[in-house]
C-alpha cells in the first residue's frame, strides 16, 4: 500500500439535492484523490445519477463541490468541463445522426487546436478500434456497447483530468462490458486518469476500484477500499447476491 495523496482532486461535502419538494440527496460526502478509481454503488433509485448530475452542475444542489482546489459549486456546467471534469452520461446519449468521427469531434468543443484534436481522435480509436471501423457511420446505428465506447471516447476528447461514468455496463453485451472495464482498468488508469464510477454491477466495480462509497436513499452509509467492501457482510448480502 502506498500512502494516499492528501489533497483530493474532487471533494464533495454536504451535497443535498431535491426534485420538487422531495429531497433525494441528504448531505453526501465524497473525496476522490488524483489517479484513483472510486466507485459509487447502491440500489436503483439510491441517488447515484443525481450525485453525478449535481457534481457536473447540471442539477441544482446545495453543499460544497471543490475540484482541483476551486469551488465549482455555482459554476456553469460548461466551465466545469473546461476545468477538466467530464461526465459520461447514463444511457450513453451520443448524437445519433452524427457520424462517429463527428461525435468525437463534438467532444472537443472546448478546444481549438486542430492538430491536437486530430491526434486525439486517433488515440481514442486506438483505445477502441471498433470506432475506427465505424468511423463514417451514424452514431445511432452502433450497437449499445459501441455507443458506450463512443460516449467514453467523446468525453476523452476534451482532455479531461477526471471522468465520471454513469453505469457504463448498462444494457450492454457481456463481451463489450469486459472490453470497456478492461480499458478503464488498464488503459485509463495507466494514463493516470481519475475516475468516479457509478455501477449497478457492484462486483465488477469494486474489483477495479481503489475505494468505494455505498449510497442508500441519498446517504453514504459505508465507505472503504474495494477489497474491504467486497468482503463486507452487508455489501455481500445487499449488492453481491451472497
Ligand atoms: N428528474 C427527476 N424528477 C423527479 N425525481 C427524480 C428525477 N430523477 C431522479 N428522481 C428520483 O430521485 C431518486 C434518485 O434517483 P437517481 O439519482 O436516478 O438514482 P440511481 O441513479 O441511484 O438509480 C429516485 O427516487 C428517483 O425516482
Ligand atoms: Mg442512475
Amino acid at each position: 500500500m502506498t500512502d494516499a495523496p492528501r489533497t483530493p482532486l474532487l471533494r464533495v461535502h454536504g451535497l443535498k439535492c431535491s426534485y420538487g419538494q422531495a429531497e433525494v440527496l441528504h448531505g453526501v460526502d465524497i473525496d476522490v484523490f488524483p489517479g484513483e478509481i472510486v466507485s459509487l454503488i447502491g440500489a436503483n433509485g439510491a441517488g447515484k445519477s443525481t450525485t453525478l448530475m449535481c457534481i457536473s452542475r447540471i442539477n441544482r444542489a446545495s453543499g460544497r463541490i471543490q475540484f482541483d482546489g476551486t469551488d465549482i459549486s455555482s459554476m456553469a456546467p460548461e466551465h466545469v468541463v473546461r476545468r477538466g471534469l467530464v461526465q459520461v452520461p447514463e444511457g450513453r446519449r451520443i448524437f445519433p445522426r452524427l457520424t462517429v468521427r463527428e461525435n468525437l469531434e463534438m467532444g472537443a468543443f472546448i478546444r481549438n487546436d486542430t492538430d491536437g484534436i486530430e491526434a486525439d481522435v486517433e488515440r481514442v480509436c486506438g483505445m477502441f478500434p471498433i470506432l475506427k471501423q465505424r468511423f463514417a457511420q451514424q452514431g445511432g446505428t452502433l450497437s449499445g456497447g459501441e455507443q458506450q465506447m463512443l460516449a467514453i471516447g467523446r468525453a476523452l476528447m476534451s482532455r479531461p483530468r477526471m471522468l465520471m461514468m454513469d453505469e457504463p455496463s448498462m444494457g450492454i453485451a457481456p463481451i463489450l462490458v469486459a472490453q470497456i472495464f478492461d480499458t478503464v482498468k488498464n488503459v485509463l488508469r495507466a494514463q493516470g486518469m481519475t475516475i468516479l464510477l457509478v455501477e449497478q454491477n457492484a462486483n465488477a466495480a469494486l474489483r477495479m476500484s481503489d475505494r468505494a462509497y455505498v449510497l442508500e436513499t441519498g446517504n453514504v452509509v459505508l465507505t472503504g477500499t474495494g477489497e474491504e467492501l467486497l468482503r463486507d457482510e452487508r455489501v455481500r448480502a445487499a449488492y453481491l447476491g451472497h
